[in-house]
């Protein structure tokens, strides 16, 4: 069965000092919660703290990266490589539409990403969503999920997350329709099979996380603003755990 996850990605926010503080808050507010698997995502220069802080007391709240380079080392200044990261942590975010849009990353350059992170055996949490609405989203983010794949192998796909974001509901007012990303999620699993956790993501916050977990085709969320709030992050965190341990 697929264990239920909440993803907290916290972008370029917080100094040292607040990203201890929060991380220490939400390891010990998800402790009791141990059907779900919390993955804090902290800007690169905190990733060691956060991983000494949240790994010490339970093994189903985890650290992940925010991004990668798709080689394993040379002369890129600024960059970080898979091998790196899995010496701290066992995931890592590819294909935000954040990265997308400011740094041009392409359908190519994300796929490399994906299997640079299943070589260094990480969990890649691979982002799709469509930029509107539109007759044929599903399609386009079933085909651009098939395109991030093209470079690892059907078999090691029980390694990977996908997170739906619509990229009109990311740091938005309003989440998506809950019942439209459920189709679109149809169309995501008959791509991935059934072992893969897929994710909602796009303005969760704790009033709204119901009715997306509610369905059984979502998996659980990726909370960008919402996870900087220890208490929010906790209470989205309790409401997946409690609903989908019921199913
Ligand atoms: P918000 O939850 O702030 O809309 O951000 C979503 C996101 O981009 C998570 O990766």
């Amino acid at each position: 069965m697929r264990r239920p996850i909440v993803v907290g990605n916290w972008k370029m926010y917080g100094a040292l000092s607040d990203a201890l503080v929060l991380a220490t808050a939400i390891r010990n507010g998800v402790e009791n919660f141990s059907n779900l698997e919390a993955i804090i995502c902290p800007p690169a220069i905190w990733l060691p703290e956060v991983a000494e802080v949240i790994s010490k007391k339970n093994d189903h709240i985890s650290p992940g990266a925010q991004n990668i380079h798709y080689l394993s080392e040379g002369e890129y200044t600024g960059e970080i490589s898979a091998p790196m990261v899995k010496d701290v942590a066992n995931y890592v975010i590819v294909g935000h539409s954040e990265r997308r849009k400011y740094f041009s990353e392409t359908t190519e350059i994300i796929s490399r990403k994906v299997a640079a992170a299943v070589d260094a055996d990480l969990s890649p949490i691979i982002c799709v969503g469509e930029e509107k609405v539109a007759a044929d989203s599903a399609e386009k983010v079933s085909r651009d999920l098939k395109n991030l794949l093209v470079d690892i192998k059907k078999n090691e796909y029980k390694k990977i997350i996908v997170a739906y974001e619509p990229v009109y509901a990311v740091g938005a007012a309003e989440p998506a329709n809950p019942e439209y990303c459920a189709k679109v999620i149809q169309k995501l699993r008959e791509v991935v099979g059934y072992e893969s956790p897929i994710l909602y993501g796009g303005s969760i916050n704790p009033g709204n996380v119901f009715e997306f977990v509610k369905r059984p085709e979502i998996d659980g969320v990726l909370v960008g603003r919402a996870s900087l709030k220890a208490s929010d992050f906790i209470k989205i965190c309790r409401i997946v755990s409690e609903y989908k341990k019921i199913i």
